[in-house]
């Protein structure tokens, strides 16, 4: 699982996926047939298949020890709900949405339409759609299990204006692909089968650059322009395992999720020169290299000086203030850009849908939270306004539901 699997693209199987997988009544035969030969081109028109296979056609495997859309590379758009649990629902209940949201989420991930899908064809370009399921305190307490220590919202901090309309959620849904109809037909579908046990408590949208506008494993840049992701565990490496997979209990291969609305205040960060703005993270603009190197991926040096005495690397930038010395205090970041209407006469209403995994929120992300907290120059233009912390169940094999180690 994770990073997209170039063999696993569509084959041509296809259609009789489409006529198994989605409801066809209403779909004529032709239409159906028709589906295997011809892709929609942008126009909305139909062409031959191309002879380079088209992103669209992508698909990152659903089944696996792990859930998909963590370790997988980041798709270009993100949509993230959090469901509050109809009082109504028990156990019971709870097993069976996640039968059916597993179920929806299996088919839209594998290029088909969900049992009933209303418009079955917008499925058919899943873009490397992932579908990732996290669990909040109230899920797990419904469903009578043990919740991790750290399943909790997290410690106030002064730099805190969360908004209850951002914050906390009984289940998390992360929808992410590269192709903005595919997540917002997946989301839909997927929120549809989980209306009569859920209500919406909020959803927050983020993307990244478009598919195909930087090289792939290009480390994406926030909405202030800075290069974000830089230091940051390799999927596929030991470090990451480390950081990320938690080990015990029903959680055994999950992880647990911090997400957060960060708001980035654009006005005040126009009024900062280039050199203010490389010395509040400690990195240059151009390339994200550490202010002591040229590269990118250079070590930083924290005790290089200035001719003056002053570290080059300030003491209070972003990057000082986040690395830990502890190396158990790690993350992985997995963040989103959003940018919306903005209200009165502002001009912007944008920031980071910031999202962090990690084995236990407590050891890991707390500690950083808390430094950041007491002393980051970055605060001056960030103000986090959304909180929540959620459990993230492994994957399952096929046969199985995601959230089966807590319900079964
Ligand atoms: C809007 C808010 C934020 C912005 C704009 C931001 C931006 C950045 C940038 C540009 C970097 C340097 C490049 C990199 O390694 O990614 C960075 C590093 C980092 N940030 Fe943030 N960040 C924000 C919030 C946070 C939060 C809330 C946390 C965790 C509590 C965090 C943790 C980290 C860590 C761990 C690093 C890597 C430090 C290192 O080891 O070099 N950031 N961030």
């Amino acid at each position: 699982m994770g990073a997209p699997d170039k063999g696993a693209r569509r084959s041509g199987s296809t259609r009789r996926q489409f006529l198994l997988g989605g409801t066809v009544a209403g779909v004529g035969a032709a239409a159906a047939v028709g589906i295997d030969l011809a892709l929609t081109t942008p126009s909305g028109t139909t062409a031959a298949a191309p002879s380079t296979p088209l992103n669209g056609s992508e698909i990152v495997p659903f089944h696996g020890i792990h859930q998909a859309g963590i370790d997988t590379d980041a798709q270009a758009h993100g949509t993230f709900v959090a469901l509050d649990l109809r009082d109504e629902v028990d156990r019971d209940g709870l097993r069976r949405l996640m039968r059916i949201l597993t179920d929806d989420a299996e088919r839209l991930t594998q290029g088909r339409g969900a049992l009933a899908d209303s418009e079955p064809e917008l499925a058919l370009t899943p873009a490397r759609l992932t579908v990732t399921f996290a669990f909040g305190p109230g899920f797990v307490a419904r469903a009578a299990g043990t919740a991790p220590a750290w399943l909790q919202p997290l410690p106030a901090f002064a730099v805190d204006r969360l908004q209850d309309e951002f914050s906390h959620g009984d289940l998390l849904i992360q929808v992410a692909a590269d192709d903005p109809l595919t997540v917002a037909h997946a989301t839909r579908m997927l929120l549809k089968d989980a209306r009569s046990f859920t209500t919406v408590r909020w959803t927050q949208q983020g993307f990244r650059r478009a598919y195909g506008s930087v090289a792939p494993g290009t480390t994406m840049r926030n909405l202030f322009g800075q290069v974000d992701g830089t230091s940051n565990p390799k999927p596929g490496t030991t470090e990451f395992d480390t950081v990320v997979w938690a080990g015990e209990g029903w959680l055994t291969g999950g992880t647990g999720m911090v997400v957060r609305r960060i708001h980035m205040n654009l006005d005040k960060w126009d009024k900062l020169d280039r050199s203010g703005r490389e010395q509040s993270v400690g990195r240059t603009l151009s390339n994200g290299a550490p202010l002591t190197g040229t590269q990118e991926h250079d070590e930083p040096d924290f005790e290089a000086k200035t001719s003056v005495g002053f570290p080059v690397i300030p003491e209070f930038s972003h990057m000082r203030r986040a690395r830990p010395d502890d190396t158990t205090q790690r993350i992985f970041r997995r963040a989103y850009n959003y940018d919306e209407r903005p209200a009165g006469s502002d001009v912007s209403d944008s920031g980071l849908v910031f999202v962090s995994f990690q084995a236990d929120v407590d050891a890991q992300f707390t500690p950083i939270q808390r430094r950041l907290d007491d002393l980051d120059l970055l605060n001056e233009w960030t103000t986090p306004i959304g909180s929540a912390v959620f459990a993230v169940p492994p994957g399952c094999a096929e046969g199985g539901y995601i959230g089966e180690t807590l319900l079964a």
